[in-house]
This record gives structure tokens, sequence and C-alpha cells, in this order.
């Protein structure tokens, strides 16, 4: 399974991409908000540190403008993603690009029939929100077992990019149904390297080694 970080944070996606874990990055309104930078600044360093794809996100609702806008976010490095949102528009202006040779990132997925059409408009990624559908109370791992039972019944070769990842389990679960590609923020990909036992059983090591006295270095 690849690894996008979810974040405009500079530091945290270096320090991902030095461990060599790191796949791609994607962006939303949001975290380029959070980040307090300008998107086509942030943009730009993101898609230089790291050698996967990079989701920028447009904003404009009517495909002639989602498209025109689109390709103002290709032009910032050759590896952009562009993402667009999972609404008519959208899907027109993702045919649009991909023909042009873009790579499209179609997000806000909350369905198995949106992914569907999001992979016949030429789509390379689909990003079904998994944690806000759990914040409605379904089952969004649910979601990703359906994309993917769908896509490999025709053949499809749309990436699965599992986001809205808001736990270690949501991690686990989705790499168990085959999710291509899994985006989470930089402190959730963090947390999957620990465990208590790791923690409990070192803390007794360290005092053992202690006791003998001895010393390597
Ligand atoms: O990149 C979009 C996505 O991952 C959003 O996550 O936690 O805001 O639902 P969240």
């Amino acid at each position: 399974m690849k690894f996008f970080a979810d974040t405009a944070e500079i530091d945290a996606i270096a320090e991902l991409n030095e461990l060599g874990i790191l796949d791609g990055v994607t962006t939303n309104p949001s975290l380029i908000l959070k980040s307090g930078r300008d998107i086509v600044e942030v943009t730009r360093e993101i898609a230089a540190l790291v050698d996967g794809p990079v989701s920028a996100e447009v904003v404009a609702m009517q495909a002639p403008a989602m498209i025109e806008e689109g390709r103002k976010l290709a032009a910032i490095a050759d590896n952009i993603a562009i993402k667009l949102p999972l609404t008519w528009d959208g899907l027109k202006a993702c045919k649009a690009l991909s023909g042009e040779g873009h790579m499209i990132n179609v997000t806000l997925c909350f369905s198995a029939n949106q992914a569907l059409l999001a992979a016949k408009a030429g789509a390379a990624f689909i990003s079904p929100f998994i944690g806000r559908l759990d914040d409605i109370d379904l089952d969004g791992t649910d979601l990703i077992a359906d994309i993917r039972l769908i896509y490999d019944n025709y053949g499809f070769d749309t990436e699965i990019l599992a986001a809205s990842i808001r736990s270690v389990n949501h991690v686990t679960e989705c790499a168990r149904l085959g999710a291509d590609v899994m985006t989470a923020p930089p402190e959730v990909i963090h947390k999957l390297a620990q465990h208590p036992l790791t923690d409990k059983g070192l803390e007794t090591f360290l005092k053992d080694w202690e006791k003998t006295g001895q010393k390597i270095i």
C-alpha cells in the first residue's frame, strides 16, 4: 500500500520523506488554510521535495473554470495530481483534463456509484472519505471494500486512495481490504509505529542491560 501524507506542513512531509516511506502528498483547501501558506508556493515546495503525486485541489465549481484552474495547478510541477470534487462538473473536468494527460484525483467520494463514475471519467485516483462516513454512523471501510470489488470486477486501473483516515485501525482495515493508497495526517502515520508492548519490552531490556554492567560503545 502506498502512503501519502494528508498535510501541507513542509517539516512533517520532509521527515516522512527522509524515512523513505512517503509515496505522495494530498492537500485540500482546509489543509492549505491550516498551513497559512500561499497555495502555489507551498505546492511547488512540496512537489520539489516528494517524488510521487502531490494533489492540489481546484475550488471552481463549473467545469470550464475547473479545467482552467486545473491546468494552472498542473503547471506548478510535473508530479501534480489535480484534485476535483465528485460533482457532475467535476466529472466533466476529469474527463477533459485526464484526456490531456493530467493525473486526476477525484475527491469527496462517499458512494461506490460515485467511484464507478470517476473511474469511467479517467481518474487516476478516487478518494473515498472513510472518517466522514464514520462520523455519520456509517462504516467508511465498507465503501473501500465495495469499490475494490467493483474496480476488480471490471479491471479499472483507477487507484483507491483511502482518505479521511483518522486512526491506525483505519490504516489496517484499508490495507486488509486492498486500498492502493492511504492518505493520513502525519500524526496518524507516526502512531503506526507505536505499541505499548514495544515500549514495555524495551523498558525491560534496557533495565536488564544496565544490570549487566556492560558497554558496547
Ligand atoms: O484529504 C482529505 C481528507 O483526508 C480529509 O480528512 O479528517 O478532514 O475528514 P478529514
